[in-house]
Order: C-alpha cells, then sequence, then structure tokens
C-alpha cells in the first residue's frame, strides 16, 4: 500500500520539498485529546521536532501547549498563538537573554537542569522583580532502550539533577528567594516502543513524589517529557501512535492528589506521521556490485539516516515497475549520503517521485544548506487539493 498524495501536483512542484498531511496531523491530535479528556493532564508540543508555523496553527488550535529549548523556540510559540502559561523551557545551556525573553513573557515553567542554572535565573529574575516557576529536571537514571545518540536519562547523560544532588538543591532553595519550585521534570528519551520504560518512569516518580513531601515541598506539576515511538516500517498502517496504551499507563500508575498536573512533552509522535519528503529521482545508476537511485534530496535535506542510522520507508509514487533492490543515495559529496541500503523499490526511472515517509519530525527542522543548497520549502494538504480525479 502507497500513501494516497497529490502526485498530479507534486509533477509542477520543484523537488525536494516537504509534504505535510494535515488530516493525519488533526487526527493524530484530537486522537491525544480524547485519551486525556477529563484528565488533569496537559500536553505540551515539544517543538524541536518541527516548527513549521503551518504545523504549529493546526497544533496551538487544538489546545497544546509548547515544550521549548531555546529562545527563538519561545519566540515561534508565541508568535504562533500558543498562550505563555502553556510554555514550558528545558534545555541544559539557556543563554542569559533567552533566560530573561521567559521571564518578559512570563512562562508557565522553566525546567532547570542544574544547580548554576538555578542560580542564574534567580539572580536574572530578581534584577526584574519578578519570581521564576522552576520545574526541577531530575535525571531518573532509567535506560530507554532506545538509540544511544537520543537516549537521556541515564546518569552518565549530560541531563537534569542527579537524585543524589538533590538534598543540597533543597537546602538551598530558601536562599532563592526568585524561585519558586512548582514542580520536576523528567524525560528518559526519544523512539520509545517498549512502554514498560514508562512504566519504570512513574515508579521512579512516585518515589519522588515521596522524597518532596517528606521534605515539606508541595508540588503542583510533573512533567514526565516525551518520548513516545512511531511506527517507521509502516506509516500507511500506524499513521496514529497508540496513544491509549502510553496515556493508560500514566492513569493507572501516577497518584495525583487535587490540584496536580501531569505534563507531557511530546514531539515525535504528534508530528511524524504527518509529513513526507517528496524528492524527485535524478539518476539511476547501474554499479559494478550494486544498482543505485540518485535522488535530488540528500541529508542537507533529512539527516537521521545518515546522523542515526534512522530507517524511513521510500515509495516511488510514480511506478508500478516490480520491486528491485538499489541503494537510494543523495546526491551530497559525502558517502553518507545515503537514505537505505539494499532497499526494495519499484523499479525506478529519470523523473519519478519518491515520497520518504514518516519524516514530519526532526526532518525540515534539522535540515542544512551544506553544499550551499536551499533550504527545502514545504506544501500542506490544505494547500494541494486532493488526487484530481
Ligand atoms: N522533552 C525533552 C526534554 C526532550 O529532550 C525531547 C527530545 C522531547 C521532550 C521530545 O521528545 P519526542 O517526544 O520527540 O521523542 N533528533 C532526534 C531526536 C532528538 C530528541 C531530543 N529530545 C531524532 O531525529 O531522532
Amino acid at each position: 500500500m502507497k500513501a494516497n498524495y497529490p502526485i498530479n501536483k507534486f509533477k509542477d512542484i520543484d523537488t525536494p520539498f516537504y509534504y505535510y498531511d494535515l488530516e493525519v496531523l488533526r487526527e493524530t491530535l484530537s486522537e491525544i485529546n480524547n485519551q486525556i479528556q477529563d484528565m488533569p493532564f496537559l500536553v505540551h508540543y515539544a517543538l524541536k521536532a518541527n516548527v513549521n508555523p503551518k504545523l504549529l496553527k493546526v497544533i496551538k488550535d487544538a489546545g497544546l501547549g509548547a515544550d521549548c529549548v531555546s529562545g527563538g523556540e519561545i519566540q515561534a510559540a508565541i508568535d504562533a498563538g500558543i498562550e505563555p502559561e502553556k510554555i514550558a523551557f528545558a534545555g541544559v545551556g539557556k543563554a542569559d537573554w533567552e533566560i530573561n525573553l521567559a521571564l518578559d513573557h512570563d512562562i508557565f515553567c522553566f525546567n532547570v537542569e542544574s544547580i548554576p542554572e538555578l542560580e542564574v535565573i534567580n539572580e536574572l529574575a530578581g534584577s526584574k522583580n519578578k519570581t521564576a516557576a522552576v520545574a526541577l529536571r531530575i535525571n531518573p537514571d532509567i535506560d530507554a532502550h532506545t538509540h544511544h545518540k537520543i537516549t537521556t536519562g541515564l546518569n552518565e547523560n549530560k541531563f537534569g539533577i542527579n537524585m543524589e544532588d538533590m538534598g543540597k538543591v533543597v537546602s538551598l532553595l530558601p536562599t532563592l528567594s526568585n524561585i519558586n519550585v512548582i514542580g520536576v521534570h523528567f524525560h528518559v528519551g526519544s523512539q520509545i516502543t517498549d512502554m514498560t520504560v514508562f512504566q519504570d518512569l512513574c515508579v521512579r516518580l512516585r518515589e519522588i513524589q515521596k522524597f518532596f513531601t517528606d521534605s515539606n515541598i508541595q508540588l503542583k506539576h510533573f512533567n514526565v517529557g516525551g518520548g513516545l515511538g512511531v511506527n517507521y516500517e509502516h506509516p500507511n498502517h500506524f499513521p496514529i501512535p497508540d496513544f491509549e496504551a502510553y496515556f493508560k499507563i500514566f492513569k493507572a500508575h501516577v497518584i495525583l492528589l487535587p490540584g496536580q498536573t501531569l505534563h507531557f512533552e511530546l514531539g515525535r509522535s504528534i508530528v511524524a506521521q504527518c509529513g513526507a519528503l517528496i524528492s524527485k529521482v535524478l539518476y539511476v545508476k547501474e554499479g559494478v556490485q550494486k544498482n543505485f537511485v540518485i535522488l535530488d534530496a540528500g541529508f542537507t535535506e533529512l539527516i537521521r539516516p545518515a546522523m542515526y542510522g534512522a530507517y524511513h520507508r521510500i515509495e516511488n509514487l510514480t511506478s508500478e515497475l516490480p520491486e528491485e533492490e538499489y541503494d537510494v543515495v543523495g546526491p551530497i559529496c559525502e558517502s553518507s549520503d545515503v537514505f537505505a541500503k539494499d532497499y526494495y523499490i519499484n523499479k525506478p526511472r529519470r523523473g519519478d517521485i519518491m515520497a520518504i515517509r514518516t519524516a514530519g519530525a526532526y526532518g525540515e527542522i534539522m535540515a542544512s544548506q551544506y553544499n550551499l543548497r536551499e533550504l527545502p520549502k514545504s506544501y500542506t494538504s490544505d494547500e494541494l487539493s486532493p488526487v484530481d480525479a
């Protein structure tokens, strides 16, 4: 089964470009809202996955908050109309201007990753006569069983404050008069498909709730980060991640007192499946050992295969010829510019249109201009009418 894309429209557009099916995005968001209705849950969309304003508008309209990791992302969230009281600001290295921007907008909360950062936010908030709402990012030391480059919740990673240092933080708090600790924050990694990881996180959360209650600190907000994985192999069969199974874990294993809220920072699971990178075949090259399909898109448009060895399904939208084996590569002058090796695809010809699927998250936003290439443009299903009859 291939995606139902407006191929006739694609033929008139210069490639490569990103195509976003906003119906898939809307259905994804409405499934999230279904699953969390009547619960004291708030989902913040992790802007790092994709800041395309056309997507941000749909996400904002669905009522989600934002999880930002830079001043640029805070500005993009605000420009998209997301209310500052729904914006969380995370990141191990917040610069002073970024902290000031967040303070000026009175955002919901800073997710703080170290003691020195707490001290700087306290000082900057003090000079504005403000109190900064803070969630302490705790490193829960949980193995997310995912790619090592996107694992974050182990003690060996640079993220968060270790539980052993929490006593030190708690004793420092009375001296930080411009900091109000309202919660704790975790994030253990990305593309997590083993649901027991989230169950382990809930167990750790309960231990931490007890630690703070015993320390006489009443927290209102618990933020369990993002990380829910998507199905890269079968995007047509699983266009919407299993949010029911995901939220069920938190409903079953987190105990919230009245007035307490559970926050989520989902990125990939919201936008990955709605996006595809659309590219044309430039050349089909028969090698000695292998045959190559050379596309006009490369790792400048989608770096995930080169950077993480990530798999993305590739469809030849304009060929029904029998499948043959190829290496699907880009035009960049580096041997890592490969989308897939030994890949079976409908026999390609010059000019065929390929869709590289599940590219809505960490695709367009990680594009570069290496080789002085242009950044990719984007089109949505709302802009291009459905498949012509
Ligand atoms: N919250 C925090 C603190 C994070 O660091 C991340 C992602 C998220 C939330 C969102 O996680 P998600 O729901 O998207 O898994 N470029 C890599 C992924 C890097 C993820 C970084 N942090 C990739 O292409 O796979």
